[in-house]
């Protein structure tokens, strides 16, 4: 049976701007290339996990507008499913403006729009509704109370959750209270535990949280600490960034598939980072995540 997946998450429209450098304020720059996208961290993520094999519901919410019919049919055309997906005319569909700079370096703004207006009734009838769940995964672009109240349906039911603590924030003792594993990059392990992932700090913020983690670090791969007292450091594969935008959601999705697929969370994490290594590669954010040959490689690395 195909792994079935979750994604209670955003989507955006990402707007990138290609520069060659970032402008000082008050100077105005030329810049090399500009592309929309379909991004948003939640549909990042769903993506990736449905383009593994993952069978994936997407809960969200966009506007009325031209976005928000686009992102429909791109979630269509993933082959996810988009029964849970409402639209509201009180706000635009989520946008994100990005630049990236030569060297593959990103800044993003996320104006979440209709994302701020998904409801904890939502979250709940559609983790409840959907036949058999393995894993569930949630990030901060929507609600913390609506993501919580999707994970505690989740845990009734059984299914693994996944928080991705991204953009950083403190984490409600709620959700926190229904999170199985904890996702954070760099960044956000930073701003969560007062400290860079050393494996000490790593352990002790899943001792404190009472959680699993995932510490992803960009090039220097990740850190798993699944319980067992011990860190699992995972090298990715070599490669040569151009655009890292989205590459945290490539691994997050592929980990989570990885999970709900039975992998080992080792693997699962090794999947992660051959995912998101890949997807440095390439321009964009879905439209860099890996398919059909690089997806056989990432499978291959990861169980090697
Ligand atoms: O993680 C990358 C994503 O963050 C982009 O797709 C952008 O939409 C923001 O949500
Ligand atoms: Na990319």
């Amino acid at each position: 049976e195909r792994a079935r997946i979750v994604v209670i998450g955003s989507t955006m429209m990402d707007m990138i701007s290609y520069l060659p450098r970032i402008p000082d304020t008050g100077e105005t720059l030329l810049g090399d290339r500009f592309a929309l996208g379909f991004g948003g961290k939640g549909a990042n993520q769903a993506v990736m996990a449905g383009r593994l094999g993952a069978e994936v519901w997407m809960v969200a919410c966009v506007g009325t507008d031209v976005f928000g019919d686009m992102t429909l049919d791109n979630f269509r055309a993933a082959g996810i499913d988009t029964t849970y997906v409402t639209r509201t005319s009180a706000a635009s569909s989520g946008v994100a403006p990005i630049w990236v700079e030569a060297g593959g370096d990103n800044r993003i703004v996320v104006v979440p729009g209709a994302n701020a207006l998904l409801t904890e009734g939502q979250a709940t009838s559609a983790v409840s509704s959907i036949p058999r769940v393995d894993v569930v995964v949630g990030q901060f672009e929507v609600p913390q109370a609506v993501t919580a109240a999707g994970f505690r349906a989740a845990k009734e039911r059984g299914a693994l959750t996944v928080l991705n603590p991204a953009p950083a924030a403190d984490i409600s003792p709620d959700l926190l209270s229904v999170t199985d594993w904890l996702m954070p990059n760099e960044v956000e392990f930073e701003s969560l535990a007062g400290s860079t992932p050393t494996d000490t700090a790593i352990t002790d913020l899943a001792a404190r949280y009472g959680v699993k983690v995932v510490a992803t670090l960009g090039e220097a791969g990740a850190a798993v600490a699944d319980g067992s007292g011990r860190v699992v450091r995972i090298t990715p594969p070599a490669t040569t960034a151009i655009d890292t935008t989205g590459a945290g959601d490539a691994f997050v999705g592929a980990f989570s598939y990885g999970l709900a697929a039975g992998l080992s969370p080792t693997a699962a994490a090794r999947l992660g980072c051959a995912c998101a290594s890949s997807s440095v590669a390439r321009a964009g954010t879905q439209s860099s995540f890996p398919q059909a040959a690089d997806l056989d490689a990432a499978l291959t690395w990861a169980r090697a």
